[in-house]
């Protein structure tokens, strides 16, 4: 077995962490809910969920992962030895291995998108939900653009934590940042602009029912990556001196930041352009915005070719990021569970992953009659993953920390042993002990409940 490797830099281990947590969650699905949730007012109780609820939770993920140095599943047997506890880690590797065999399937047709917008094919005035339906219905194509996906994933994983993870992060997360700041400058020229910003920033206080609080709050763990195993096995190469409260912050931050300039690019655009509402839902990403970018940029077609190849790579590298720490949760997992090297066990990963990933594909075309419980596989799969198991492992993680371990180790890894001050250390445990796992049982119920 090879020897266990730690981030070479901080800055390493916080871009890597905001790689995991920077995804298609942040410029997908938070304009979404954003939209779906009525605007402003829904992005003030998100940044209190952040703030209260998600870096709270963060923090306890990195200190499980970096107290113990190892993969998920063993993390928690080695701190609950011979207890029920493992049962989170087992749970937490299952669903991050779940969550990338359908995460490729979007990621690929991503890539789609990417080369059809570079190649200038994105660029007519066409029907866009007649070109996806019959992408994502054709047997081939999303599969051939998931399957390359993989492989990049693959080759990042495979060549380990320092030189794969870490040098692909420093490189790609600068470079999305810089994108998104071209795509915003690009989005403030649009006509819509001042309806768009409207829209973000002035709350409408009314529109807050509780369902809108539940959907922030379900909108901050996805974002985060958090219950995935992913942060924990990410911190497992931490170095001793890495501030875990700081780096949570600034993880955070940056995934938060992303989310919001997400929507400052893409509700301009969609303002701009009469008669397409802001709640499209999931299609707003491959069918809306390809005809808003037309229109919007009708009178100057090159800077819609740029601003849609740009944001269509900004999605990939997103994608790619997250991704990788989703497979790194599995791999360092079987890596380590079975004395192979990482070659071999990345290989085991990436076939296993993929196999899942064709029928997630096929069921947007020739298995979409296959259903369970009215679900279509790649919706079970979703269903399961993120409604399911993530929310009682959040539960776990927050009533593991809280209530199982001993206070003083908790404190310890938070202070680094005593050498760091964390004032606010108090409240983090009251936090993490109550107010957290009863907020995510709250949400829970009521995505459970009819
Ligand atoms: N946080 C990622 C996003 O915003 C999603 C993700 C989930 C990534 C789980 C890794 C693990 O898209």
């Amino acid at each position: 077995m090879e020897k266990r490797t730690d981030f070479g830099s901080k800055i390493g281990a916080v871009l890597a962490s905001a790689g995991s947590a920077v995804g298609l969650g942040n410029v997908w699905r938070f304009p979404t809910e954003v939209g779906n949730n009525g605007g402003a007012a829904f992005i003030f109780v998100y940044l209190l969920c952040i703030a209260v609820i998600g870096i709270p939770v963060m923090m306890s993920e990195f200190l499980i992962g970096r107290h113990t140095h190892t993969n998920t599943i063993h993390a928690f047997a080695k701190l609950a030895p011979g207890k029920w506890w493992r049962i989170e880690g087992i749970a937490g590797v299952f669903v991050a291995f779940m969550i990338l065999s359908y995460y490729i399937v979007i990621s690929g047709w991503t890539l789609f998108y990417l080369i059809q917008s570079v190649g200038g094919r994105l660029q007519a005035d066409r029907d866009y939900s007649q070109v996806f339906t019959g992408f994502v219905s054709n047997p081939w194509m999303p599969i051939l653009m998931g399957v390359i996906f993989m492989a990049l994933t693959h080759v990042i994983i495979a060549k380990g934590v320092q030189s794969g993870i870490e040098k692909s992060s420093k490189l790609m997360m600068p470079l999305l940042l810089l994108i998104i700041g071209i795509l915003v400058v690009c989005s403030f020229g649009m006509p819509g602009s001042r309806e768009g910003l409207r829209f973000l920033l002035k709350p409408d206080f009314s529109k807050l029912t509780a369902s809108v609080i539940l959907s922030a709050v379900g909108q901050a763990f996805f974002s985060l990556s958090l219950a995935m195993g992913c942060l924990c096995t990410y911190a497992s190469y931490f170095r001793q001196d890495t501030n875990l409260p700081k780096t949570a912050v600034g993880v955070s931050t940056i995934d938060t930041i992303v989310a919001i300039l997400s929507g400052f690019i893409i509700f301009p655009a969609v303002f701009s352009v009469e008669n397409v509402s802001v709640d499209a839902g999931p299609g707003l990403v491959f069918i809306t915005l390809p005809s808003v970018f037309n229109i919007a940029f009708s009178h100057v077609p090159w800077l819609g070719y740029i601003f849609s190849g740009f944001f269509y790579l900004l999605l990939l590298l997103a994608a790619l990021t997250s991704a990788m720490s989703l497979h790194e949760s599995v791999t360092a997992y079987v890596l380590e569970a079975f004395h192979v090297s990482r070659k071999k066990a990345a290989i085991a990963v990436s076939v296993a992953c993929m196999t899942l990933g064709v029928f997630c594909s096929l069921s947007f075309g020739v298995l979409g009659d296959v259903k369970l419980f009215g679900l279509n596989i790649f919706e079970l799969f979703d269903f399961t993953a993120s409604k399911i198991i993530l929310p009682i492992g959040g539960i776990i993680i927050c009533l593991f920390v809280g209530w199982y371990l001993d206070r003083k180790l908790v404190e310890n890894e938070l202070t680094n042993g005593g050498k760091l001050r964390f004032k606010l250390f108090r409240l983090y445990y009251f936090i993490i002990r109550y107010v957290a796992p009863l907020a995510i049982a709250a949400v829970f119920l009521r995505e459970l409940l009819p």
